[in-house]
Order: C-alpha cells, then structure tokens, then sequence
C-alpha cells in the first residue's frame, strides 16, 4: 500500500449547551454531535519531503489542522517518514461543520493506517484533543454525546437516520469571536433540554426534535450576522426545522422525510449560495 484515502465526514450540533467557562478560555459544553453525508477526501502517500495540498483556498502549510496532525502524530512518535497529503474540500470552511477537524481527525486515521501504526483510537485522541476540541468526535463518528470542551464523548448508537438540508450564506465565522461575543450577553440564555431532545432523536420524534433544536452560540451569531437568521426563516419557509451548527455560519434543516428534503434543498438553492442535501451517518 502506498497510499490511503479516506472520506472525512462533516458534522452537525442537533444541541450545544454553553455550561460555563475554564480557566483557560475553553467553554463547558453539552452537545449533541451527528456526523452528515458531507465529505472531504483525504489521501495520505509516502513522499520524499511532508507536503500539504490543499483546494478551496486554504493554507497549504502549519496554519492547516490537517499538516499540523501529521507533523504532530510524526514529533510524537518520533517517525522518520514523509508524507504527501492531499485534501480536497467539498465542506464549507469556517462554516460551524467541522471541516478542518474532519480532515485532522482522517489524517491521523489514515497515517495510522498507512505506515502500520498499529495505534488504538484511545491513543489517538489524546493527539486529537490538542488539535482542536472536535477533532476527538471526529475519530469516533456517528452520533455522539460531547461533554467537557468537546472531549469526553459517548457514542450515540442506533438513531434512526435522519434527513436533512445544510446551507451556509457564504460567509465564514470566526469561532473564538463568537465565544467571546456570547460571555458578553446578559442574562445568559435558558438552559438546554439536552435529555428531552436525546429521547426525541432515540424515539425519531421529528416534530418533537424540531421542537428542542437549541444552540447558545446562535444568540452571539445571529445578532453579528443577521443574514444567518434570514437563511433559518427561508429554511423554516421550506418546510424544515431549522438550527444553525456551532458557531455558525451553517444552518442545517431537519426534513420529514428524504422527498422534503430534496424539494427544500431545491427551493434553498434558488436564494443561497451553498446548499448540501445530506443525511445523519
Ligand atoms: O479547539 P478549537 O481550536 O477548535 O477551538 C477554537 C476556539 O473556539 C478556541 O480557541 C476557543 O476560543 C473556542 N472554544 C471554546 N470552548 C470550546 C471549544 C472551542 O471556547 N469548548
């Protein structure tokens, strides 16, 4: 084998609870975390020098998540190989769908893989935490509860698959900025119905999940981008329950059905730039 692609899966937040805030700046948080059908491609190959490309207009160096996972997995281990990684971009960046933590998390998977690492997912994330808070979740895939900053997670089996619309209105977002903007808004939001919206995505309750969707960081997003409540009003107008992910930019819609979710991905595509028809993995 001389080289491995993988396919890196973006994710939504079905909920993110904003519990309180670390020493150091990291948020507490309470999440419900889906990968979607919406991929990156990966390719990891042995090379004579480390070398990044990247489409999309993204850096092709450290600034990357997906180089500084290699050289990162390299330092530790004390590897002398060289690897040519290739990433090409479908997911939005800076977009609240974990794009770069999704191709960090593939890049370990697929170094991993490759050069016969033999390294356990527990071995791994620990390397994946000081990347970034979802690179964690991003290893373990599926539907998942994230406590902590993002890292104390556990698996979600056997939710029903669950049809859906992703759009971003074509701006990106900076994440830290938008926890900063949310510590500043008093009185804090209401708590999150995490366990109600748990039993609603168990049972397959659409109304019932339309009805819990909830994300704090939406109260510092939308009022620095109206344009990211607009896309939910057109979502609403759509058919779907609407619910931006992460720190946004995204919305994703929940639909009906797989039927719902073409005609609303349609009729969205009409207005935004960039509309995914997808579904829960
Ligand atoms: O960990 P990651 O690099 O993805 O996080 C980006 C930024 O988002 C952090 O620098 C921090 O400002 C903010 N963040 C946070 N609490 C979390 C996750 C991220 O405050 N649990």
């Amino acid at each position: 084998m001389s080289s491995c692609t993988l396919l890196a899966a973006a994710k939504i937040n079905w909920s993110l609870d904003v519990l309180g805030r670390r020493a150091d700046g990291y948020h507490l948080l309470k999440m419900i975390m889906q990968r979607i059908s919406l991929f990156d491609t990966v390719t990891v190959s042995i090379g004579a020098v480390d070398a990044l490309s990247c489409d999309g207009n993204l850096p092709q160096d450290e600034r990357n998540l997906a180089f500084r996972a290699w050289l990162l997995l390299k330092k530790e281990l004390g590897l002398k190989d060289c690897l040519q990684i290739k990433v090409e971009k479908q997911i939005p960046a800076a977009a609240g769908l974990g794009g770069g933590s999704a191709d960090a998390a593939a890049v370990l998977l697929a170094a991993n893989r490759l050069l016969k690492l033999g390294l356990k997912g527990e071995e791994l994330a620990p390397l994946a935490l000081s990347l970034g808070a979802d690179v964690p979740f991003c290893l373990l895939g599926g539907a998942a509860l994230a406590e902590g900053i993002g890292e104390i997670l556990t698996p979600l089996p056997g939710l029903p698959a669950y049809h859906l619309v992703v759009a971003n209105p074509g701006i990106g977002v900076s994440t830290p900025e938008i926890f900063r903007a949310f510590d500043a808004i008093q009185p804090p939001p209401p708590p999150i119905d995490t366990e109600g919206l748990l039993k609603a995505l168990k049972a397959g309750d659409i109304p019932a999940i339309g009805g819990l969707l909830a994300n704090h960081l939406e109260w510092a997003t939308l009022k620095k981008y109206p344009v990211v409540a607009k896309l939910k009003e057109d979502m609403s107008a759509a058919g779907l329950y609407p619910l931006m992910s992460g720190s946004g930019a995204s919305v994703f819609g929940l639909a009906v059905g797989a039927e719902e979710a073409e005609a609303a991905a349609e009729r969205l595509a009409a207005a935004w730039p960039l509309v995914y028809q997808v579904h829960t993995l």
